[in-house]
């Protein structure tokens, strides 16, 4: 028998990293932020000079990935090639890069059994755009978890303020909307609830409110 899976879908900015690291805790089960993954590959491309045109290219480099996730004062780092990257991928630049190379088929291929290699016992959240569609369909939790548009930028651009990084709040609405075009419109897994998730607005409901939702469907349905 498979461990069971939680699944939290939805675009950048929505609340679905925070909301699948509450609900791990609360349960303690493994957690797995699927978007680093692609970010991971991004960053490899990147620094290889790869063309990120280049589908065989950038996927040879997503099967051959040397990533390590380390957990150190409930921080969650990632280890590529030796070094902690945690910073390096969070970049605007990664950010557009991965939702380039997440559009590339063989890419996701390459790293489907990576993600599922997450599943284990007593249970995985699986936080990313695909998890309820694609990468995990029998999970017996799915959660699709939006948010305006304008909400998430605002959000973001409160997170690069706090970091002391200033950008306009117009650019990253901009690229926001750029990263959701591409991902709902890319041929392969594009993002989309499953048929069977529960659709979440966080823009009505607060973090508190969502993970109460989401524990109420755990309790029900594992
Ligand atoms: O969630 P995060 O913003 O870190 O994801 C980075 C990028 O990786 C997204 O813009 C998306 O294009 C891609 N992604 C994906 N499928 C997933 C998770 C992320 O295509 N399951």
């Amino acid at each position: 028998d498979q461990a069971p899976v939680v699944t939290i879908d939805g675009p950048s900015g929505s609340g679905k990293g925070t909301i699948a690291k509450l609900v791990a805790d609360r349960l303690g089960f493994a957690l797995l932020d699927s978007g680093a993954l692609y970010r991971l590959t991004a960053l490899a491309a990147l620094n290889a000079g790869a063309d990120l045109d280049d589908a065989e290219k950038v996927a040879r480099i997503a099967a051959n990935l040397d990533i390590r996730f380390a957990i150190a004062d409930a921080e969650v780092s990632a280890i590529l090639d030796g070094v902690d990257v945690s910073q390096d991928i969070r970049m605007e630049r990664v950010s557009m890069a991965a939702s380039k190379v997440a559009a590339i088929p063989e890419v996701r291929d390459a790293l489907l059994q990576r993600q599922r290699d997450f599943r284990t016992a007593p249970g995985l959240v699986a936080d990313g755009r695909d998890m309820g569609t694609t990468v995990f369909p029998d999970a017996p939790v799915k959660i699709f978890l939006t948010a305006s548009a304008e909400e998430r930028a605002r959000r973001r651009h409160a997170q690069l303020q706090g970091r002391g990084v200033s950008v306009s709040l117009r650019d990253l609405l901009e690229d926001i909307r750029a990263r959701d075009d591409r991902d709902m419109n890319r041929a392969t897994s594009p993002l989309a609830p499953a048929e069977d998730a529960v659709v979440l607005d966080s823009t009505e409901i607060d973090i508190q409110g969502v993970l109460q939702r989401v524990l109420d469907l755990v309790q029900q349905r594992i």
